[in-house]
């Protein structure tokens, strides 16, 4: 059996955390069965090399290795590209076509996106991995295959279950091992050393000297939260190799490439998606609102008090914890030093208008929290959408062209494509 470091070296892997050992060692046991294999981790931390690695170490290295994007396949095609079809069974079928399960027969298959497929193809796999039996779409011939099934997915899948769009029978069969890859942010030893080891590449391929960082940008390089895992961490390798003169990094420097960092918006940890599209953006914006709205209902408590109570010392004593919470620590100071001088005359209301703590906050939060939400989320609505239309336009319909140009993956275009009806 080929050790770990062996085949690190094979797939041009690389790193030395101990989770992404285990995951790959588990790969090596895996591979000499027929078991099915599913590879769970989140966006761009490597799942696609997995499938490889069980293909070149099995008895199957001699068959055929498909490896297919079950997210990028339109819905109503799926099943034909993986199954095959009759001639004549839908218009433009012209001729009798074998699927990927027929070409494979003997090989291996990686499914990736499996999370993605139409509940009705799911059923046909299902079949496929139970006794390796399916039917071409058109036909009701039933015809047999020997395919070893490695499948991937980055979304959680008993969320999927949960809401219906993945059969649990499924999961279990596809998950007899489950295989899961790392999150950079969680192999904090291994991401200098690929920014090294990417920042070397890509000063052979462009013919440069290779960008070198300074402590103060490796600190920042490991603090940052790393989103799009490994692949964004080549982005920006790949970024900073090209544009930058000074080939000594700074954090400043580094700064500009990450998106969001040091930046004192909050941080959306999001586990379940986790690329930089423009979901992520809409969810820190969520974020700030509802933090502004939660501010704004202190604030609206705490004068309230100052009505009631007509007392600012009073009311300070009392809700020093909220004064902090909204002004901070410096900005409590420079309040105290204003109004201790002494308790300024304030409004009082009027008996009958006087409300319980509770139910003014209660009422208040509920009525802003509403507003707030359907106005932002039409507004972003309205704009990812005019930006995607504008792109598809500009590049006539070539979705290739505009995913990059929006800067989302191809896959995400679509999703969106298919969420806007465009
Ligand atoms: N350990 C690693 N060493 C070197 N390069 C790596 C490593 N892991 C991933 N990469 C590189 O990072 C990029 C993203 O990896 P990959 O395509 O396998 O991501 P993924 O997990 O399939 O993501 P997604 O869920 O978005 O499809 C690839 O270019 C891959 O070669
Ligand atoms: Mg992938």
């Amino acid at each position: 059996m080929e050790s770990v470091q062996a085949i690190k070296q094979r797939f041009g892997i690389i790193g030395n955390d101990s989770k992404l050992n285990r995951a790959l060692e588990k790969a090596i046991q895996v591979s000499p069965t027929d078991i099915s294999v599913l590879v769970t981790g989140e966006s761009g931390v490597g799942k696609e090399s997995v499938p490889k690695i069980i293909h070149q170490l099995s008895h199957r290295k001699h068959g055929k290795y498909i490896a297919v994007n079950c997210g990028a396949i339109p819905e109503g095609t799926i099943d034909s590209e993986l199954f095959g079809h009759e001639k004549g069974a839908f218009t433009g079928a012209t001729q009798t076509r074998s699927g990927y399960f027929e070409v494979a027969d003997g090989g291996t298959i990686f499914l990736d996106e499996v999370g993605e497929l139409p509940l009705t193809t799911q059923v046909r796999l299902l079949r496929v991995l139970e006794n390796g039996e399916f039917i071409k779409v058109g036909s009701s011939k039933v015809q047999k295959t020997d395919v070893r099934i490695v499948a991937a997915t980055n979304i959680n899948m008993f969320e999927a279950i949960k809401k219906e769009k993945f059969r649990e029978d499924l999961y279990y069969r596809l998950s007899t091992v489950e295989i899961n890859l790392p999150a950079l942010r969680e192999r904090k030893d291994d991401i200098h050393l690929l920014f090294r080891k990417f920042a070397s590449d890509f000063a052979l391929k462009y013919k440069m000297p290779t960008v070198r960082l300074t402590e103060d940008a490796v600190s920042l390089l490991l603090k940052y939260r790393w989103n799009g895992n490994i692949r964004q961490l080549r982005n920006v390798a790949e970024q900073i190799s090209v544009l930058e003169q000074n080939r000594t990094i700074n954090g400043t420097a580094l700064q500009q490439y990450l998106p969001n960092a040091g930046s004192s918006l909050p941080a959306v940890i999001n586990t379940t998606k986790s690329e930089s599209d423009f979901s992520s953006e809409r969810e820190i914006l969520y974020k700030v609102l509802f933090d502004m709205k939660s501010d704004l209902n202190d604030l609206k408590k705490l004068t309230m008090e100052l009505m009631k109570k007509g007392s600012v010392s009073d009311v300070q004593k009392e809700h020093e914890h909220l004064i902090q919470k909204i002004y901070g620590e410096e900005e409590q100071e420079d309040i105290k030093t204003e109004t201790v001088v002494e308790d300024l005359e304030v409004l009082s209301i009027p008996e009958h208008t006087e409300t319980t703590e509770n139910s003014v906050e209660v009422e208040d939060k509920y009525h802003f929290a509403e507003e707030i939400e359907e106005e932002e989320t039409l507004s972003l609505h309205d704009k990812e959408l005019e930006l995607i239309k504008k792109s598809l336009e500009r590049h006539h319909g070539k979705r290739k062209l505009a995913a990059a140009e929006l800067g989302i993956s191809e896959r995400t275009l679509y999703r969106k494509i298919k969420q806007y009806d465009l």
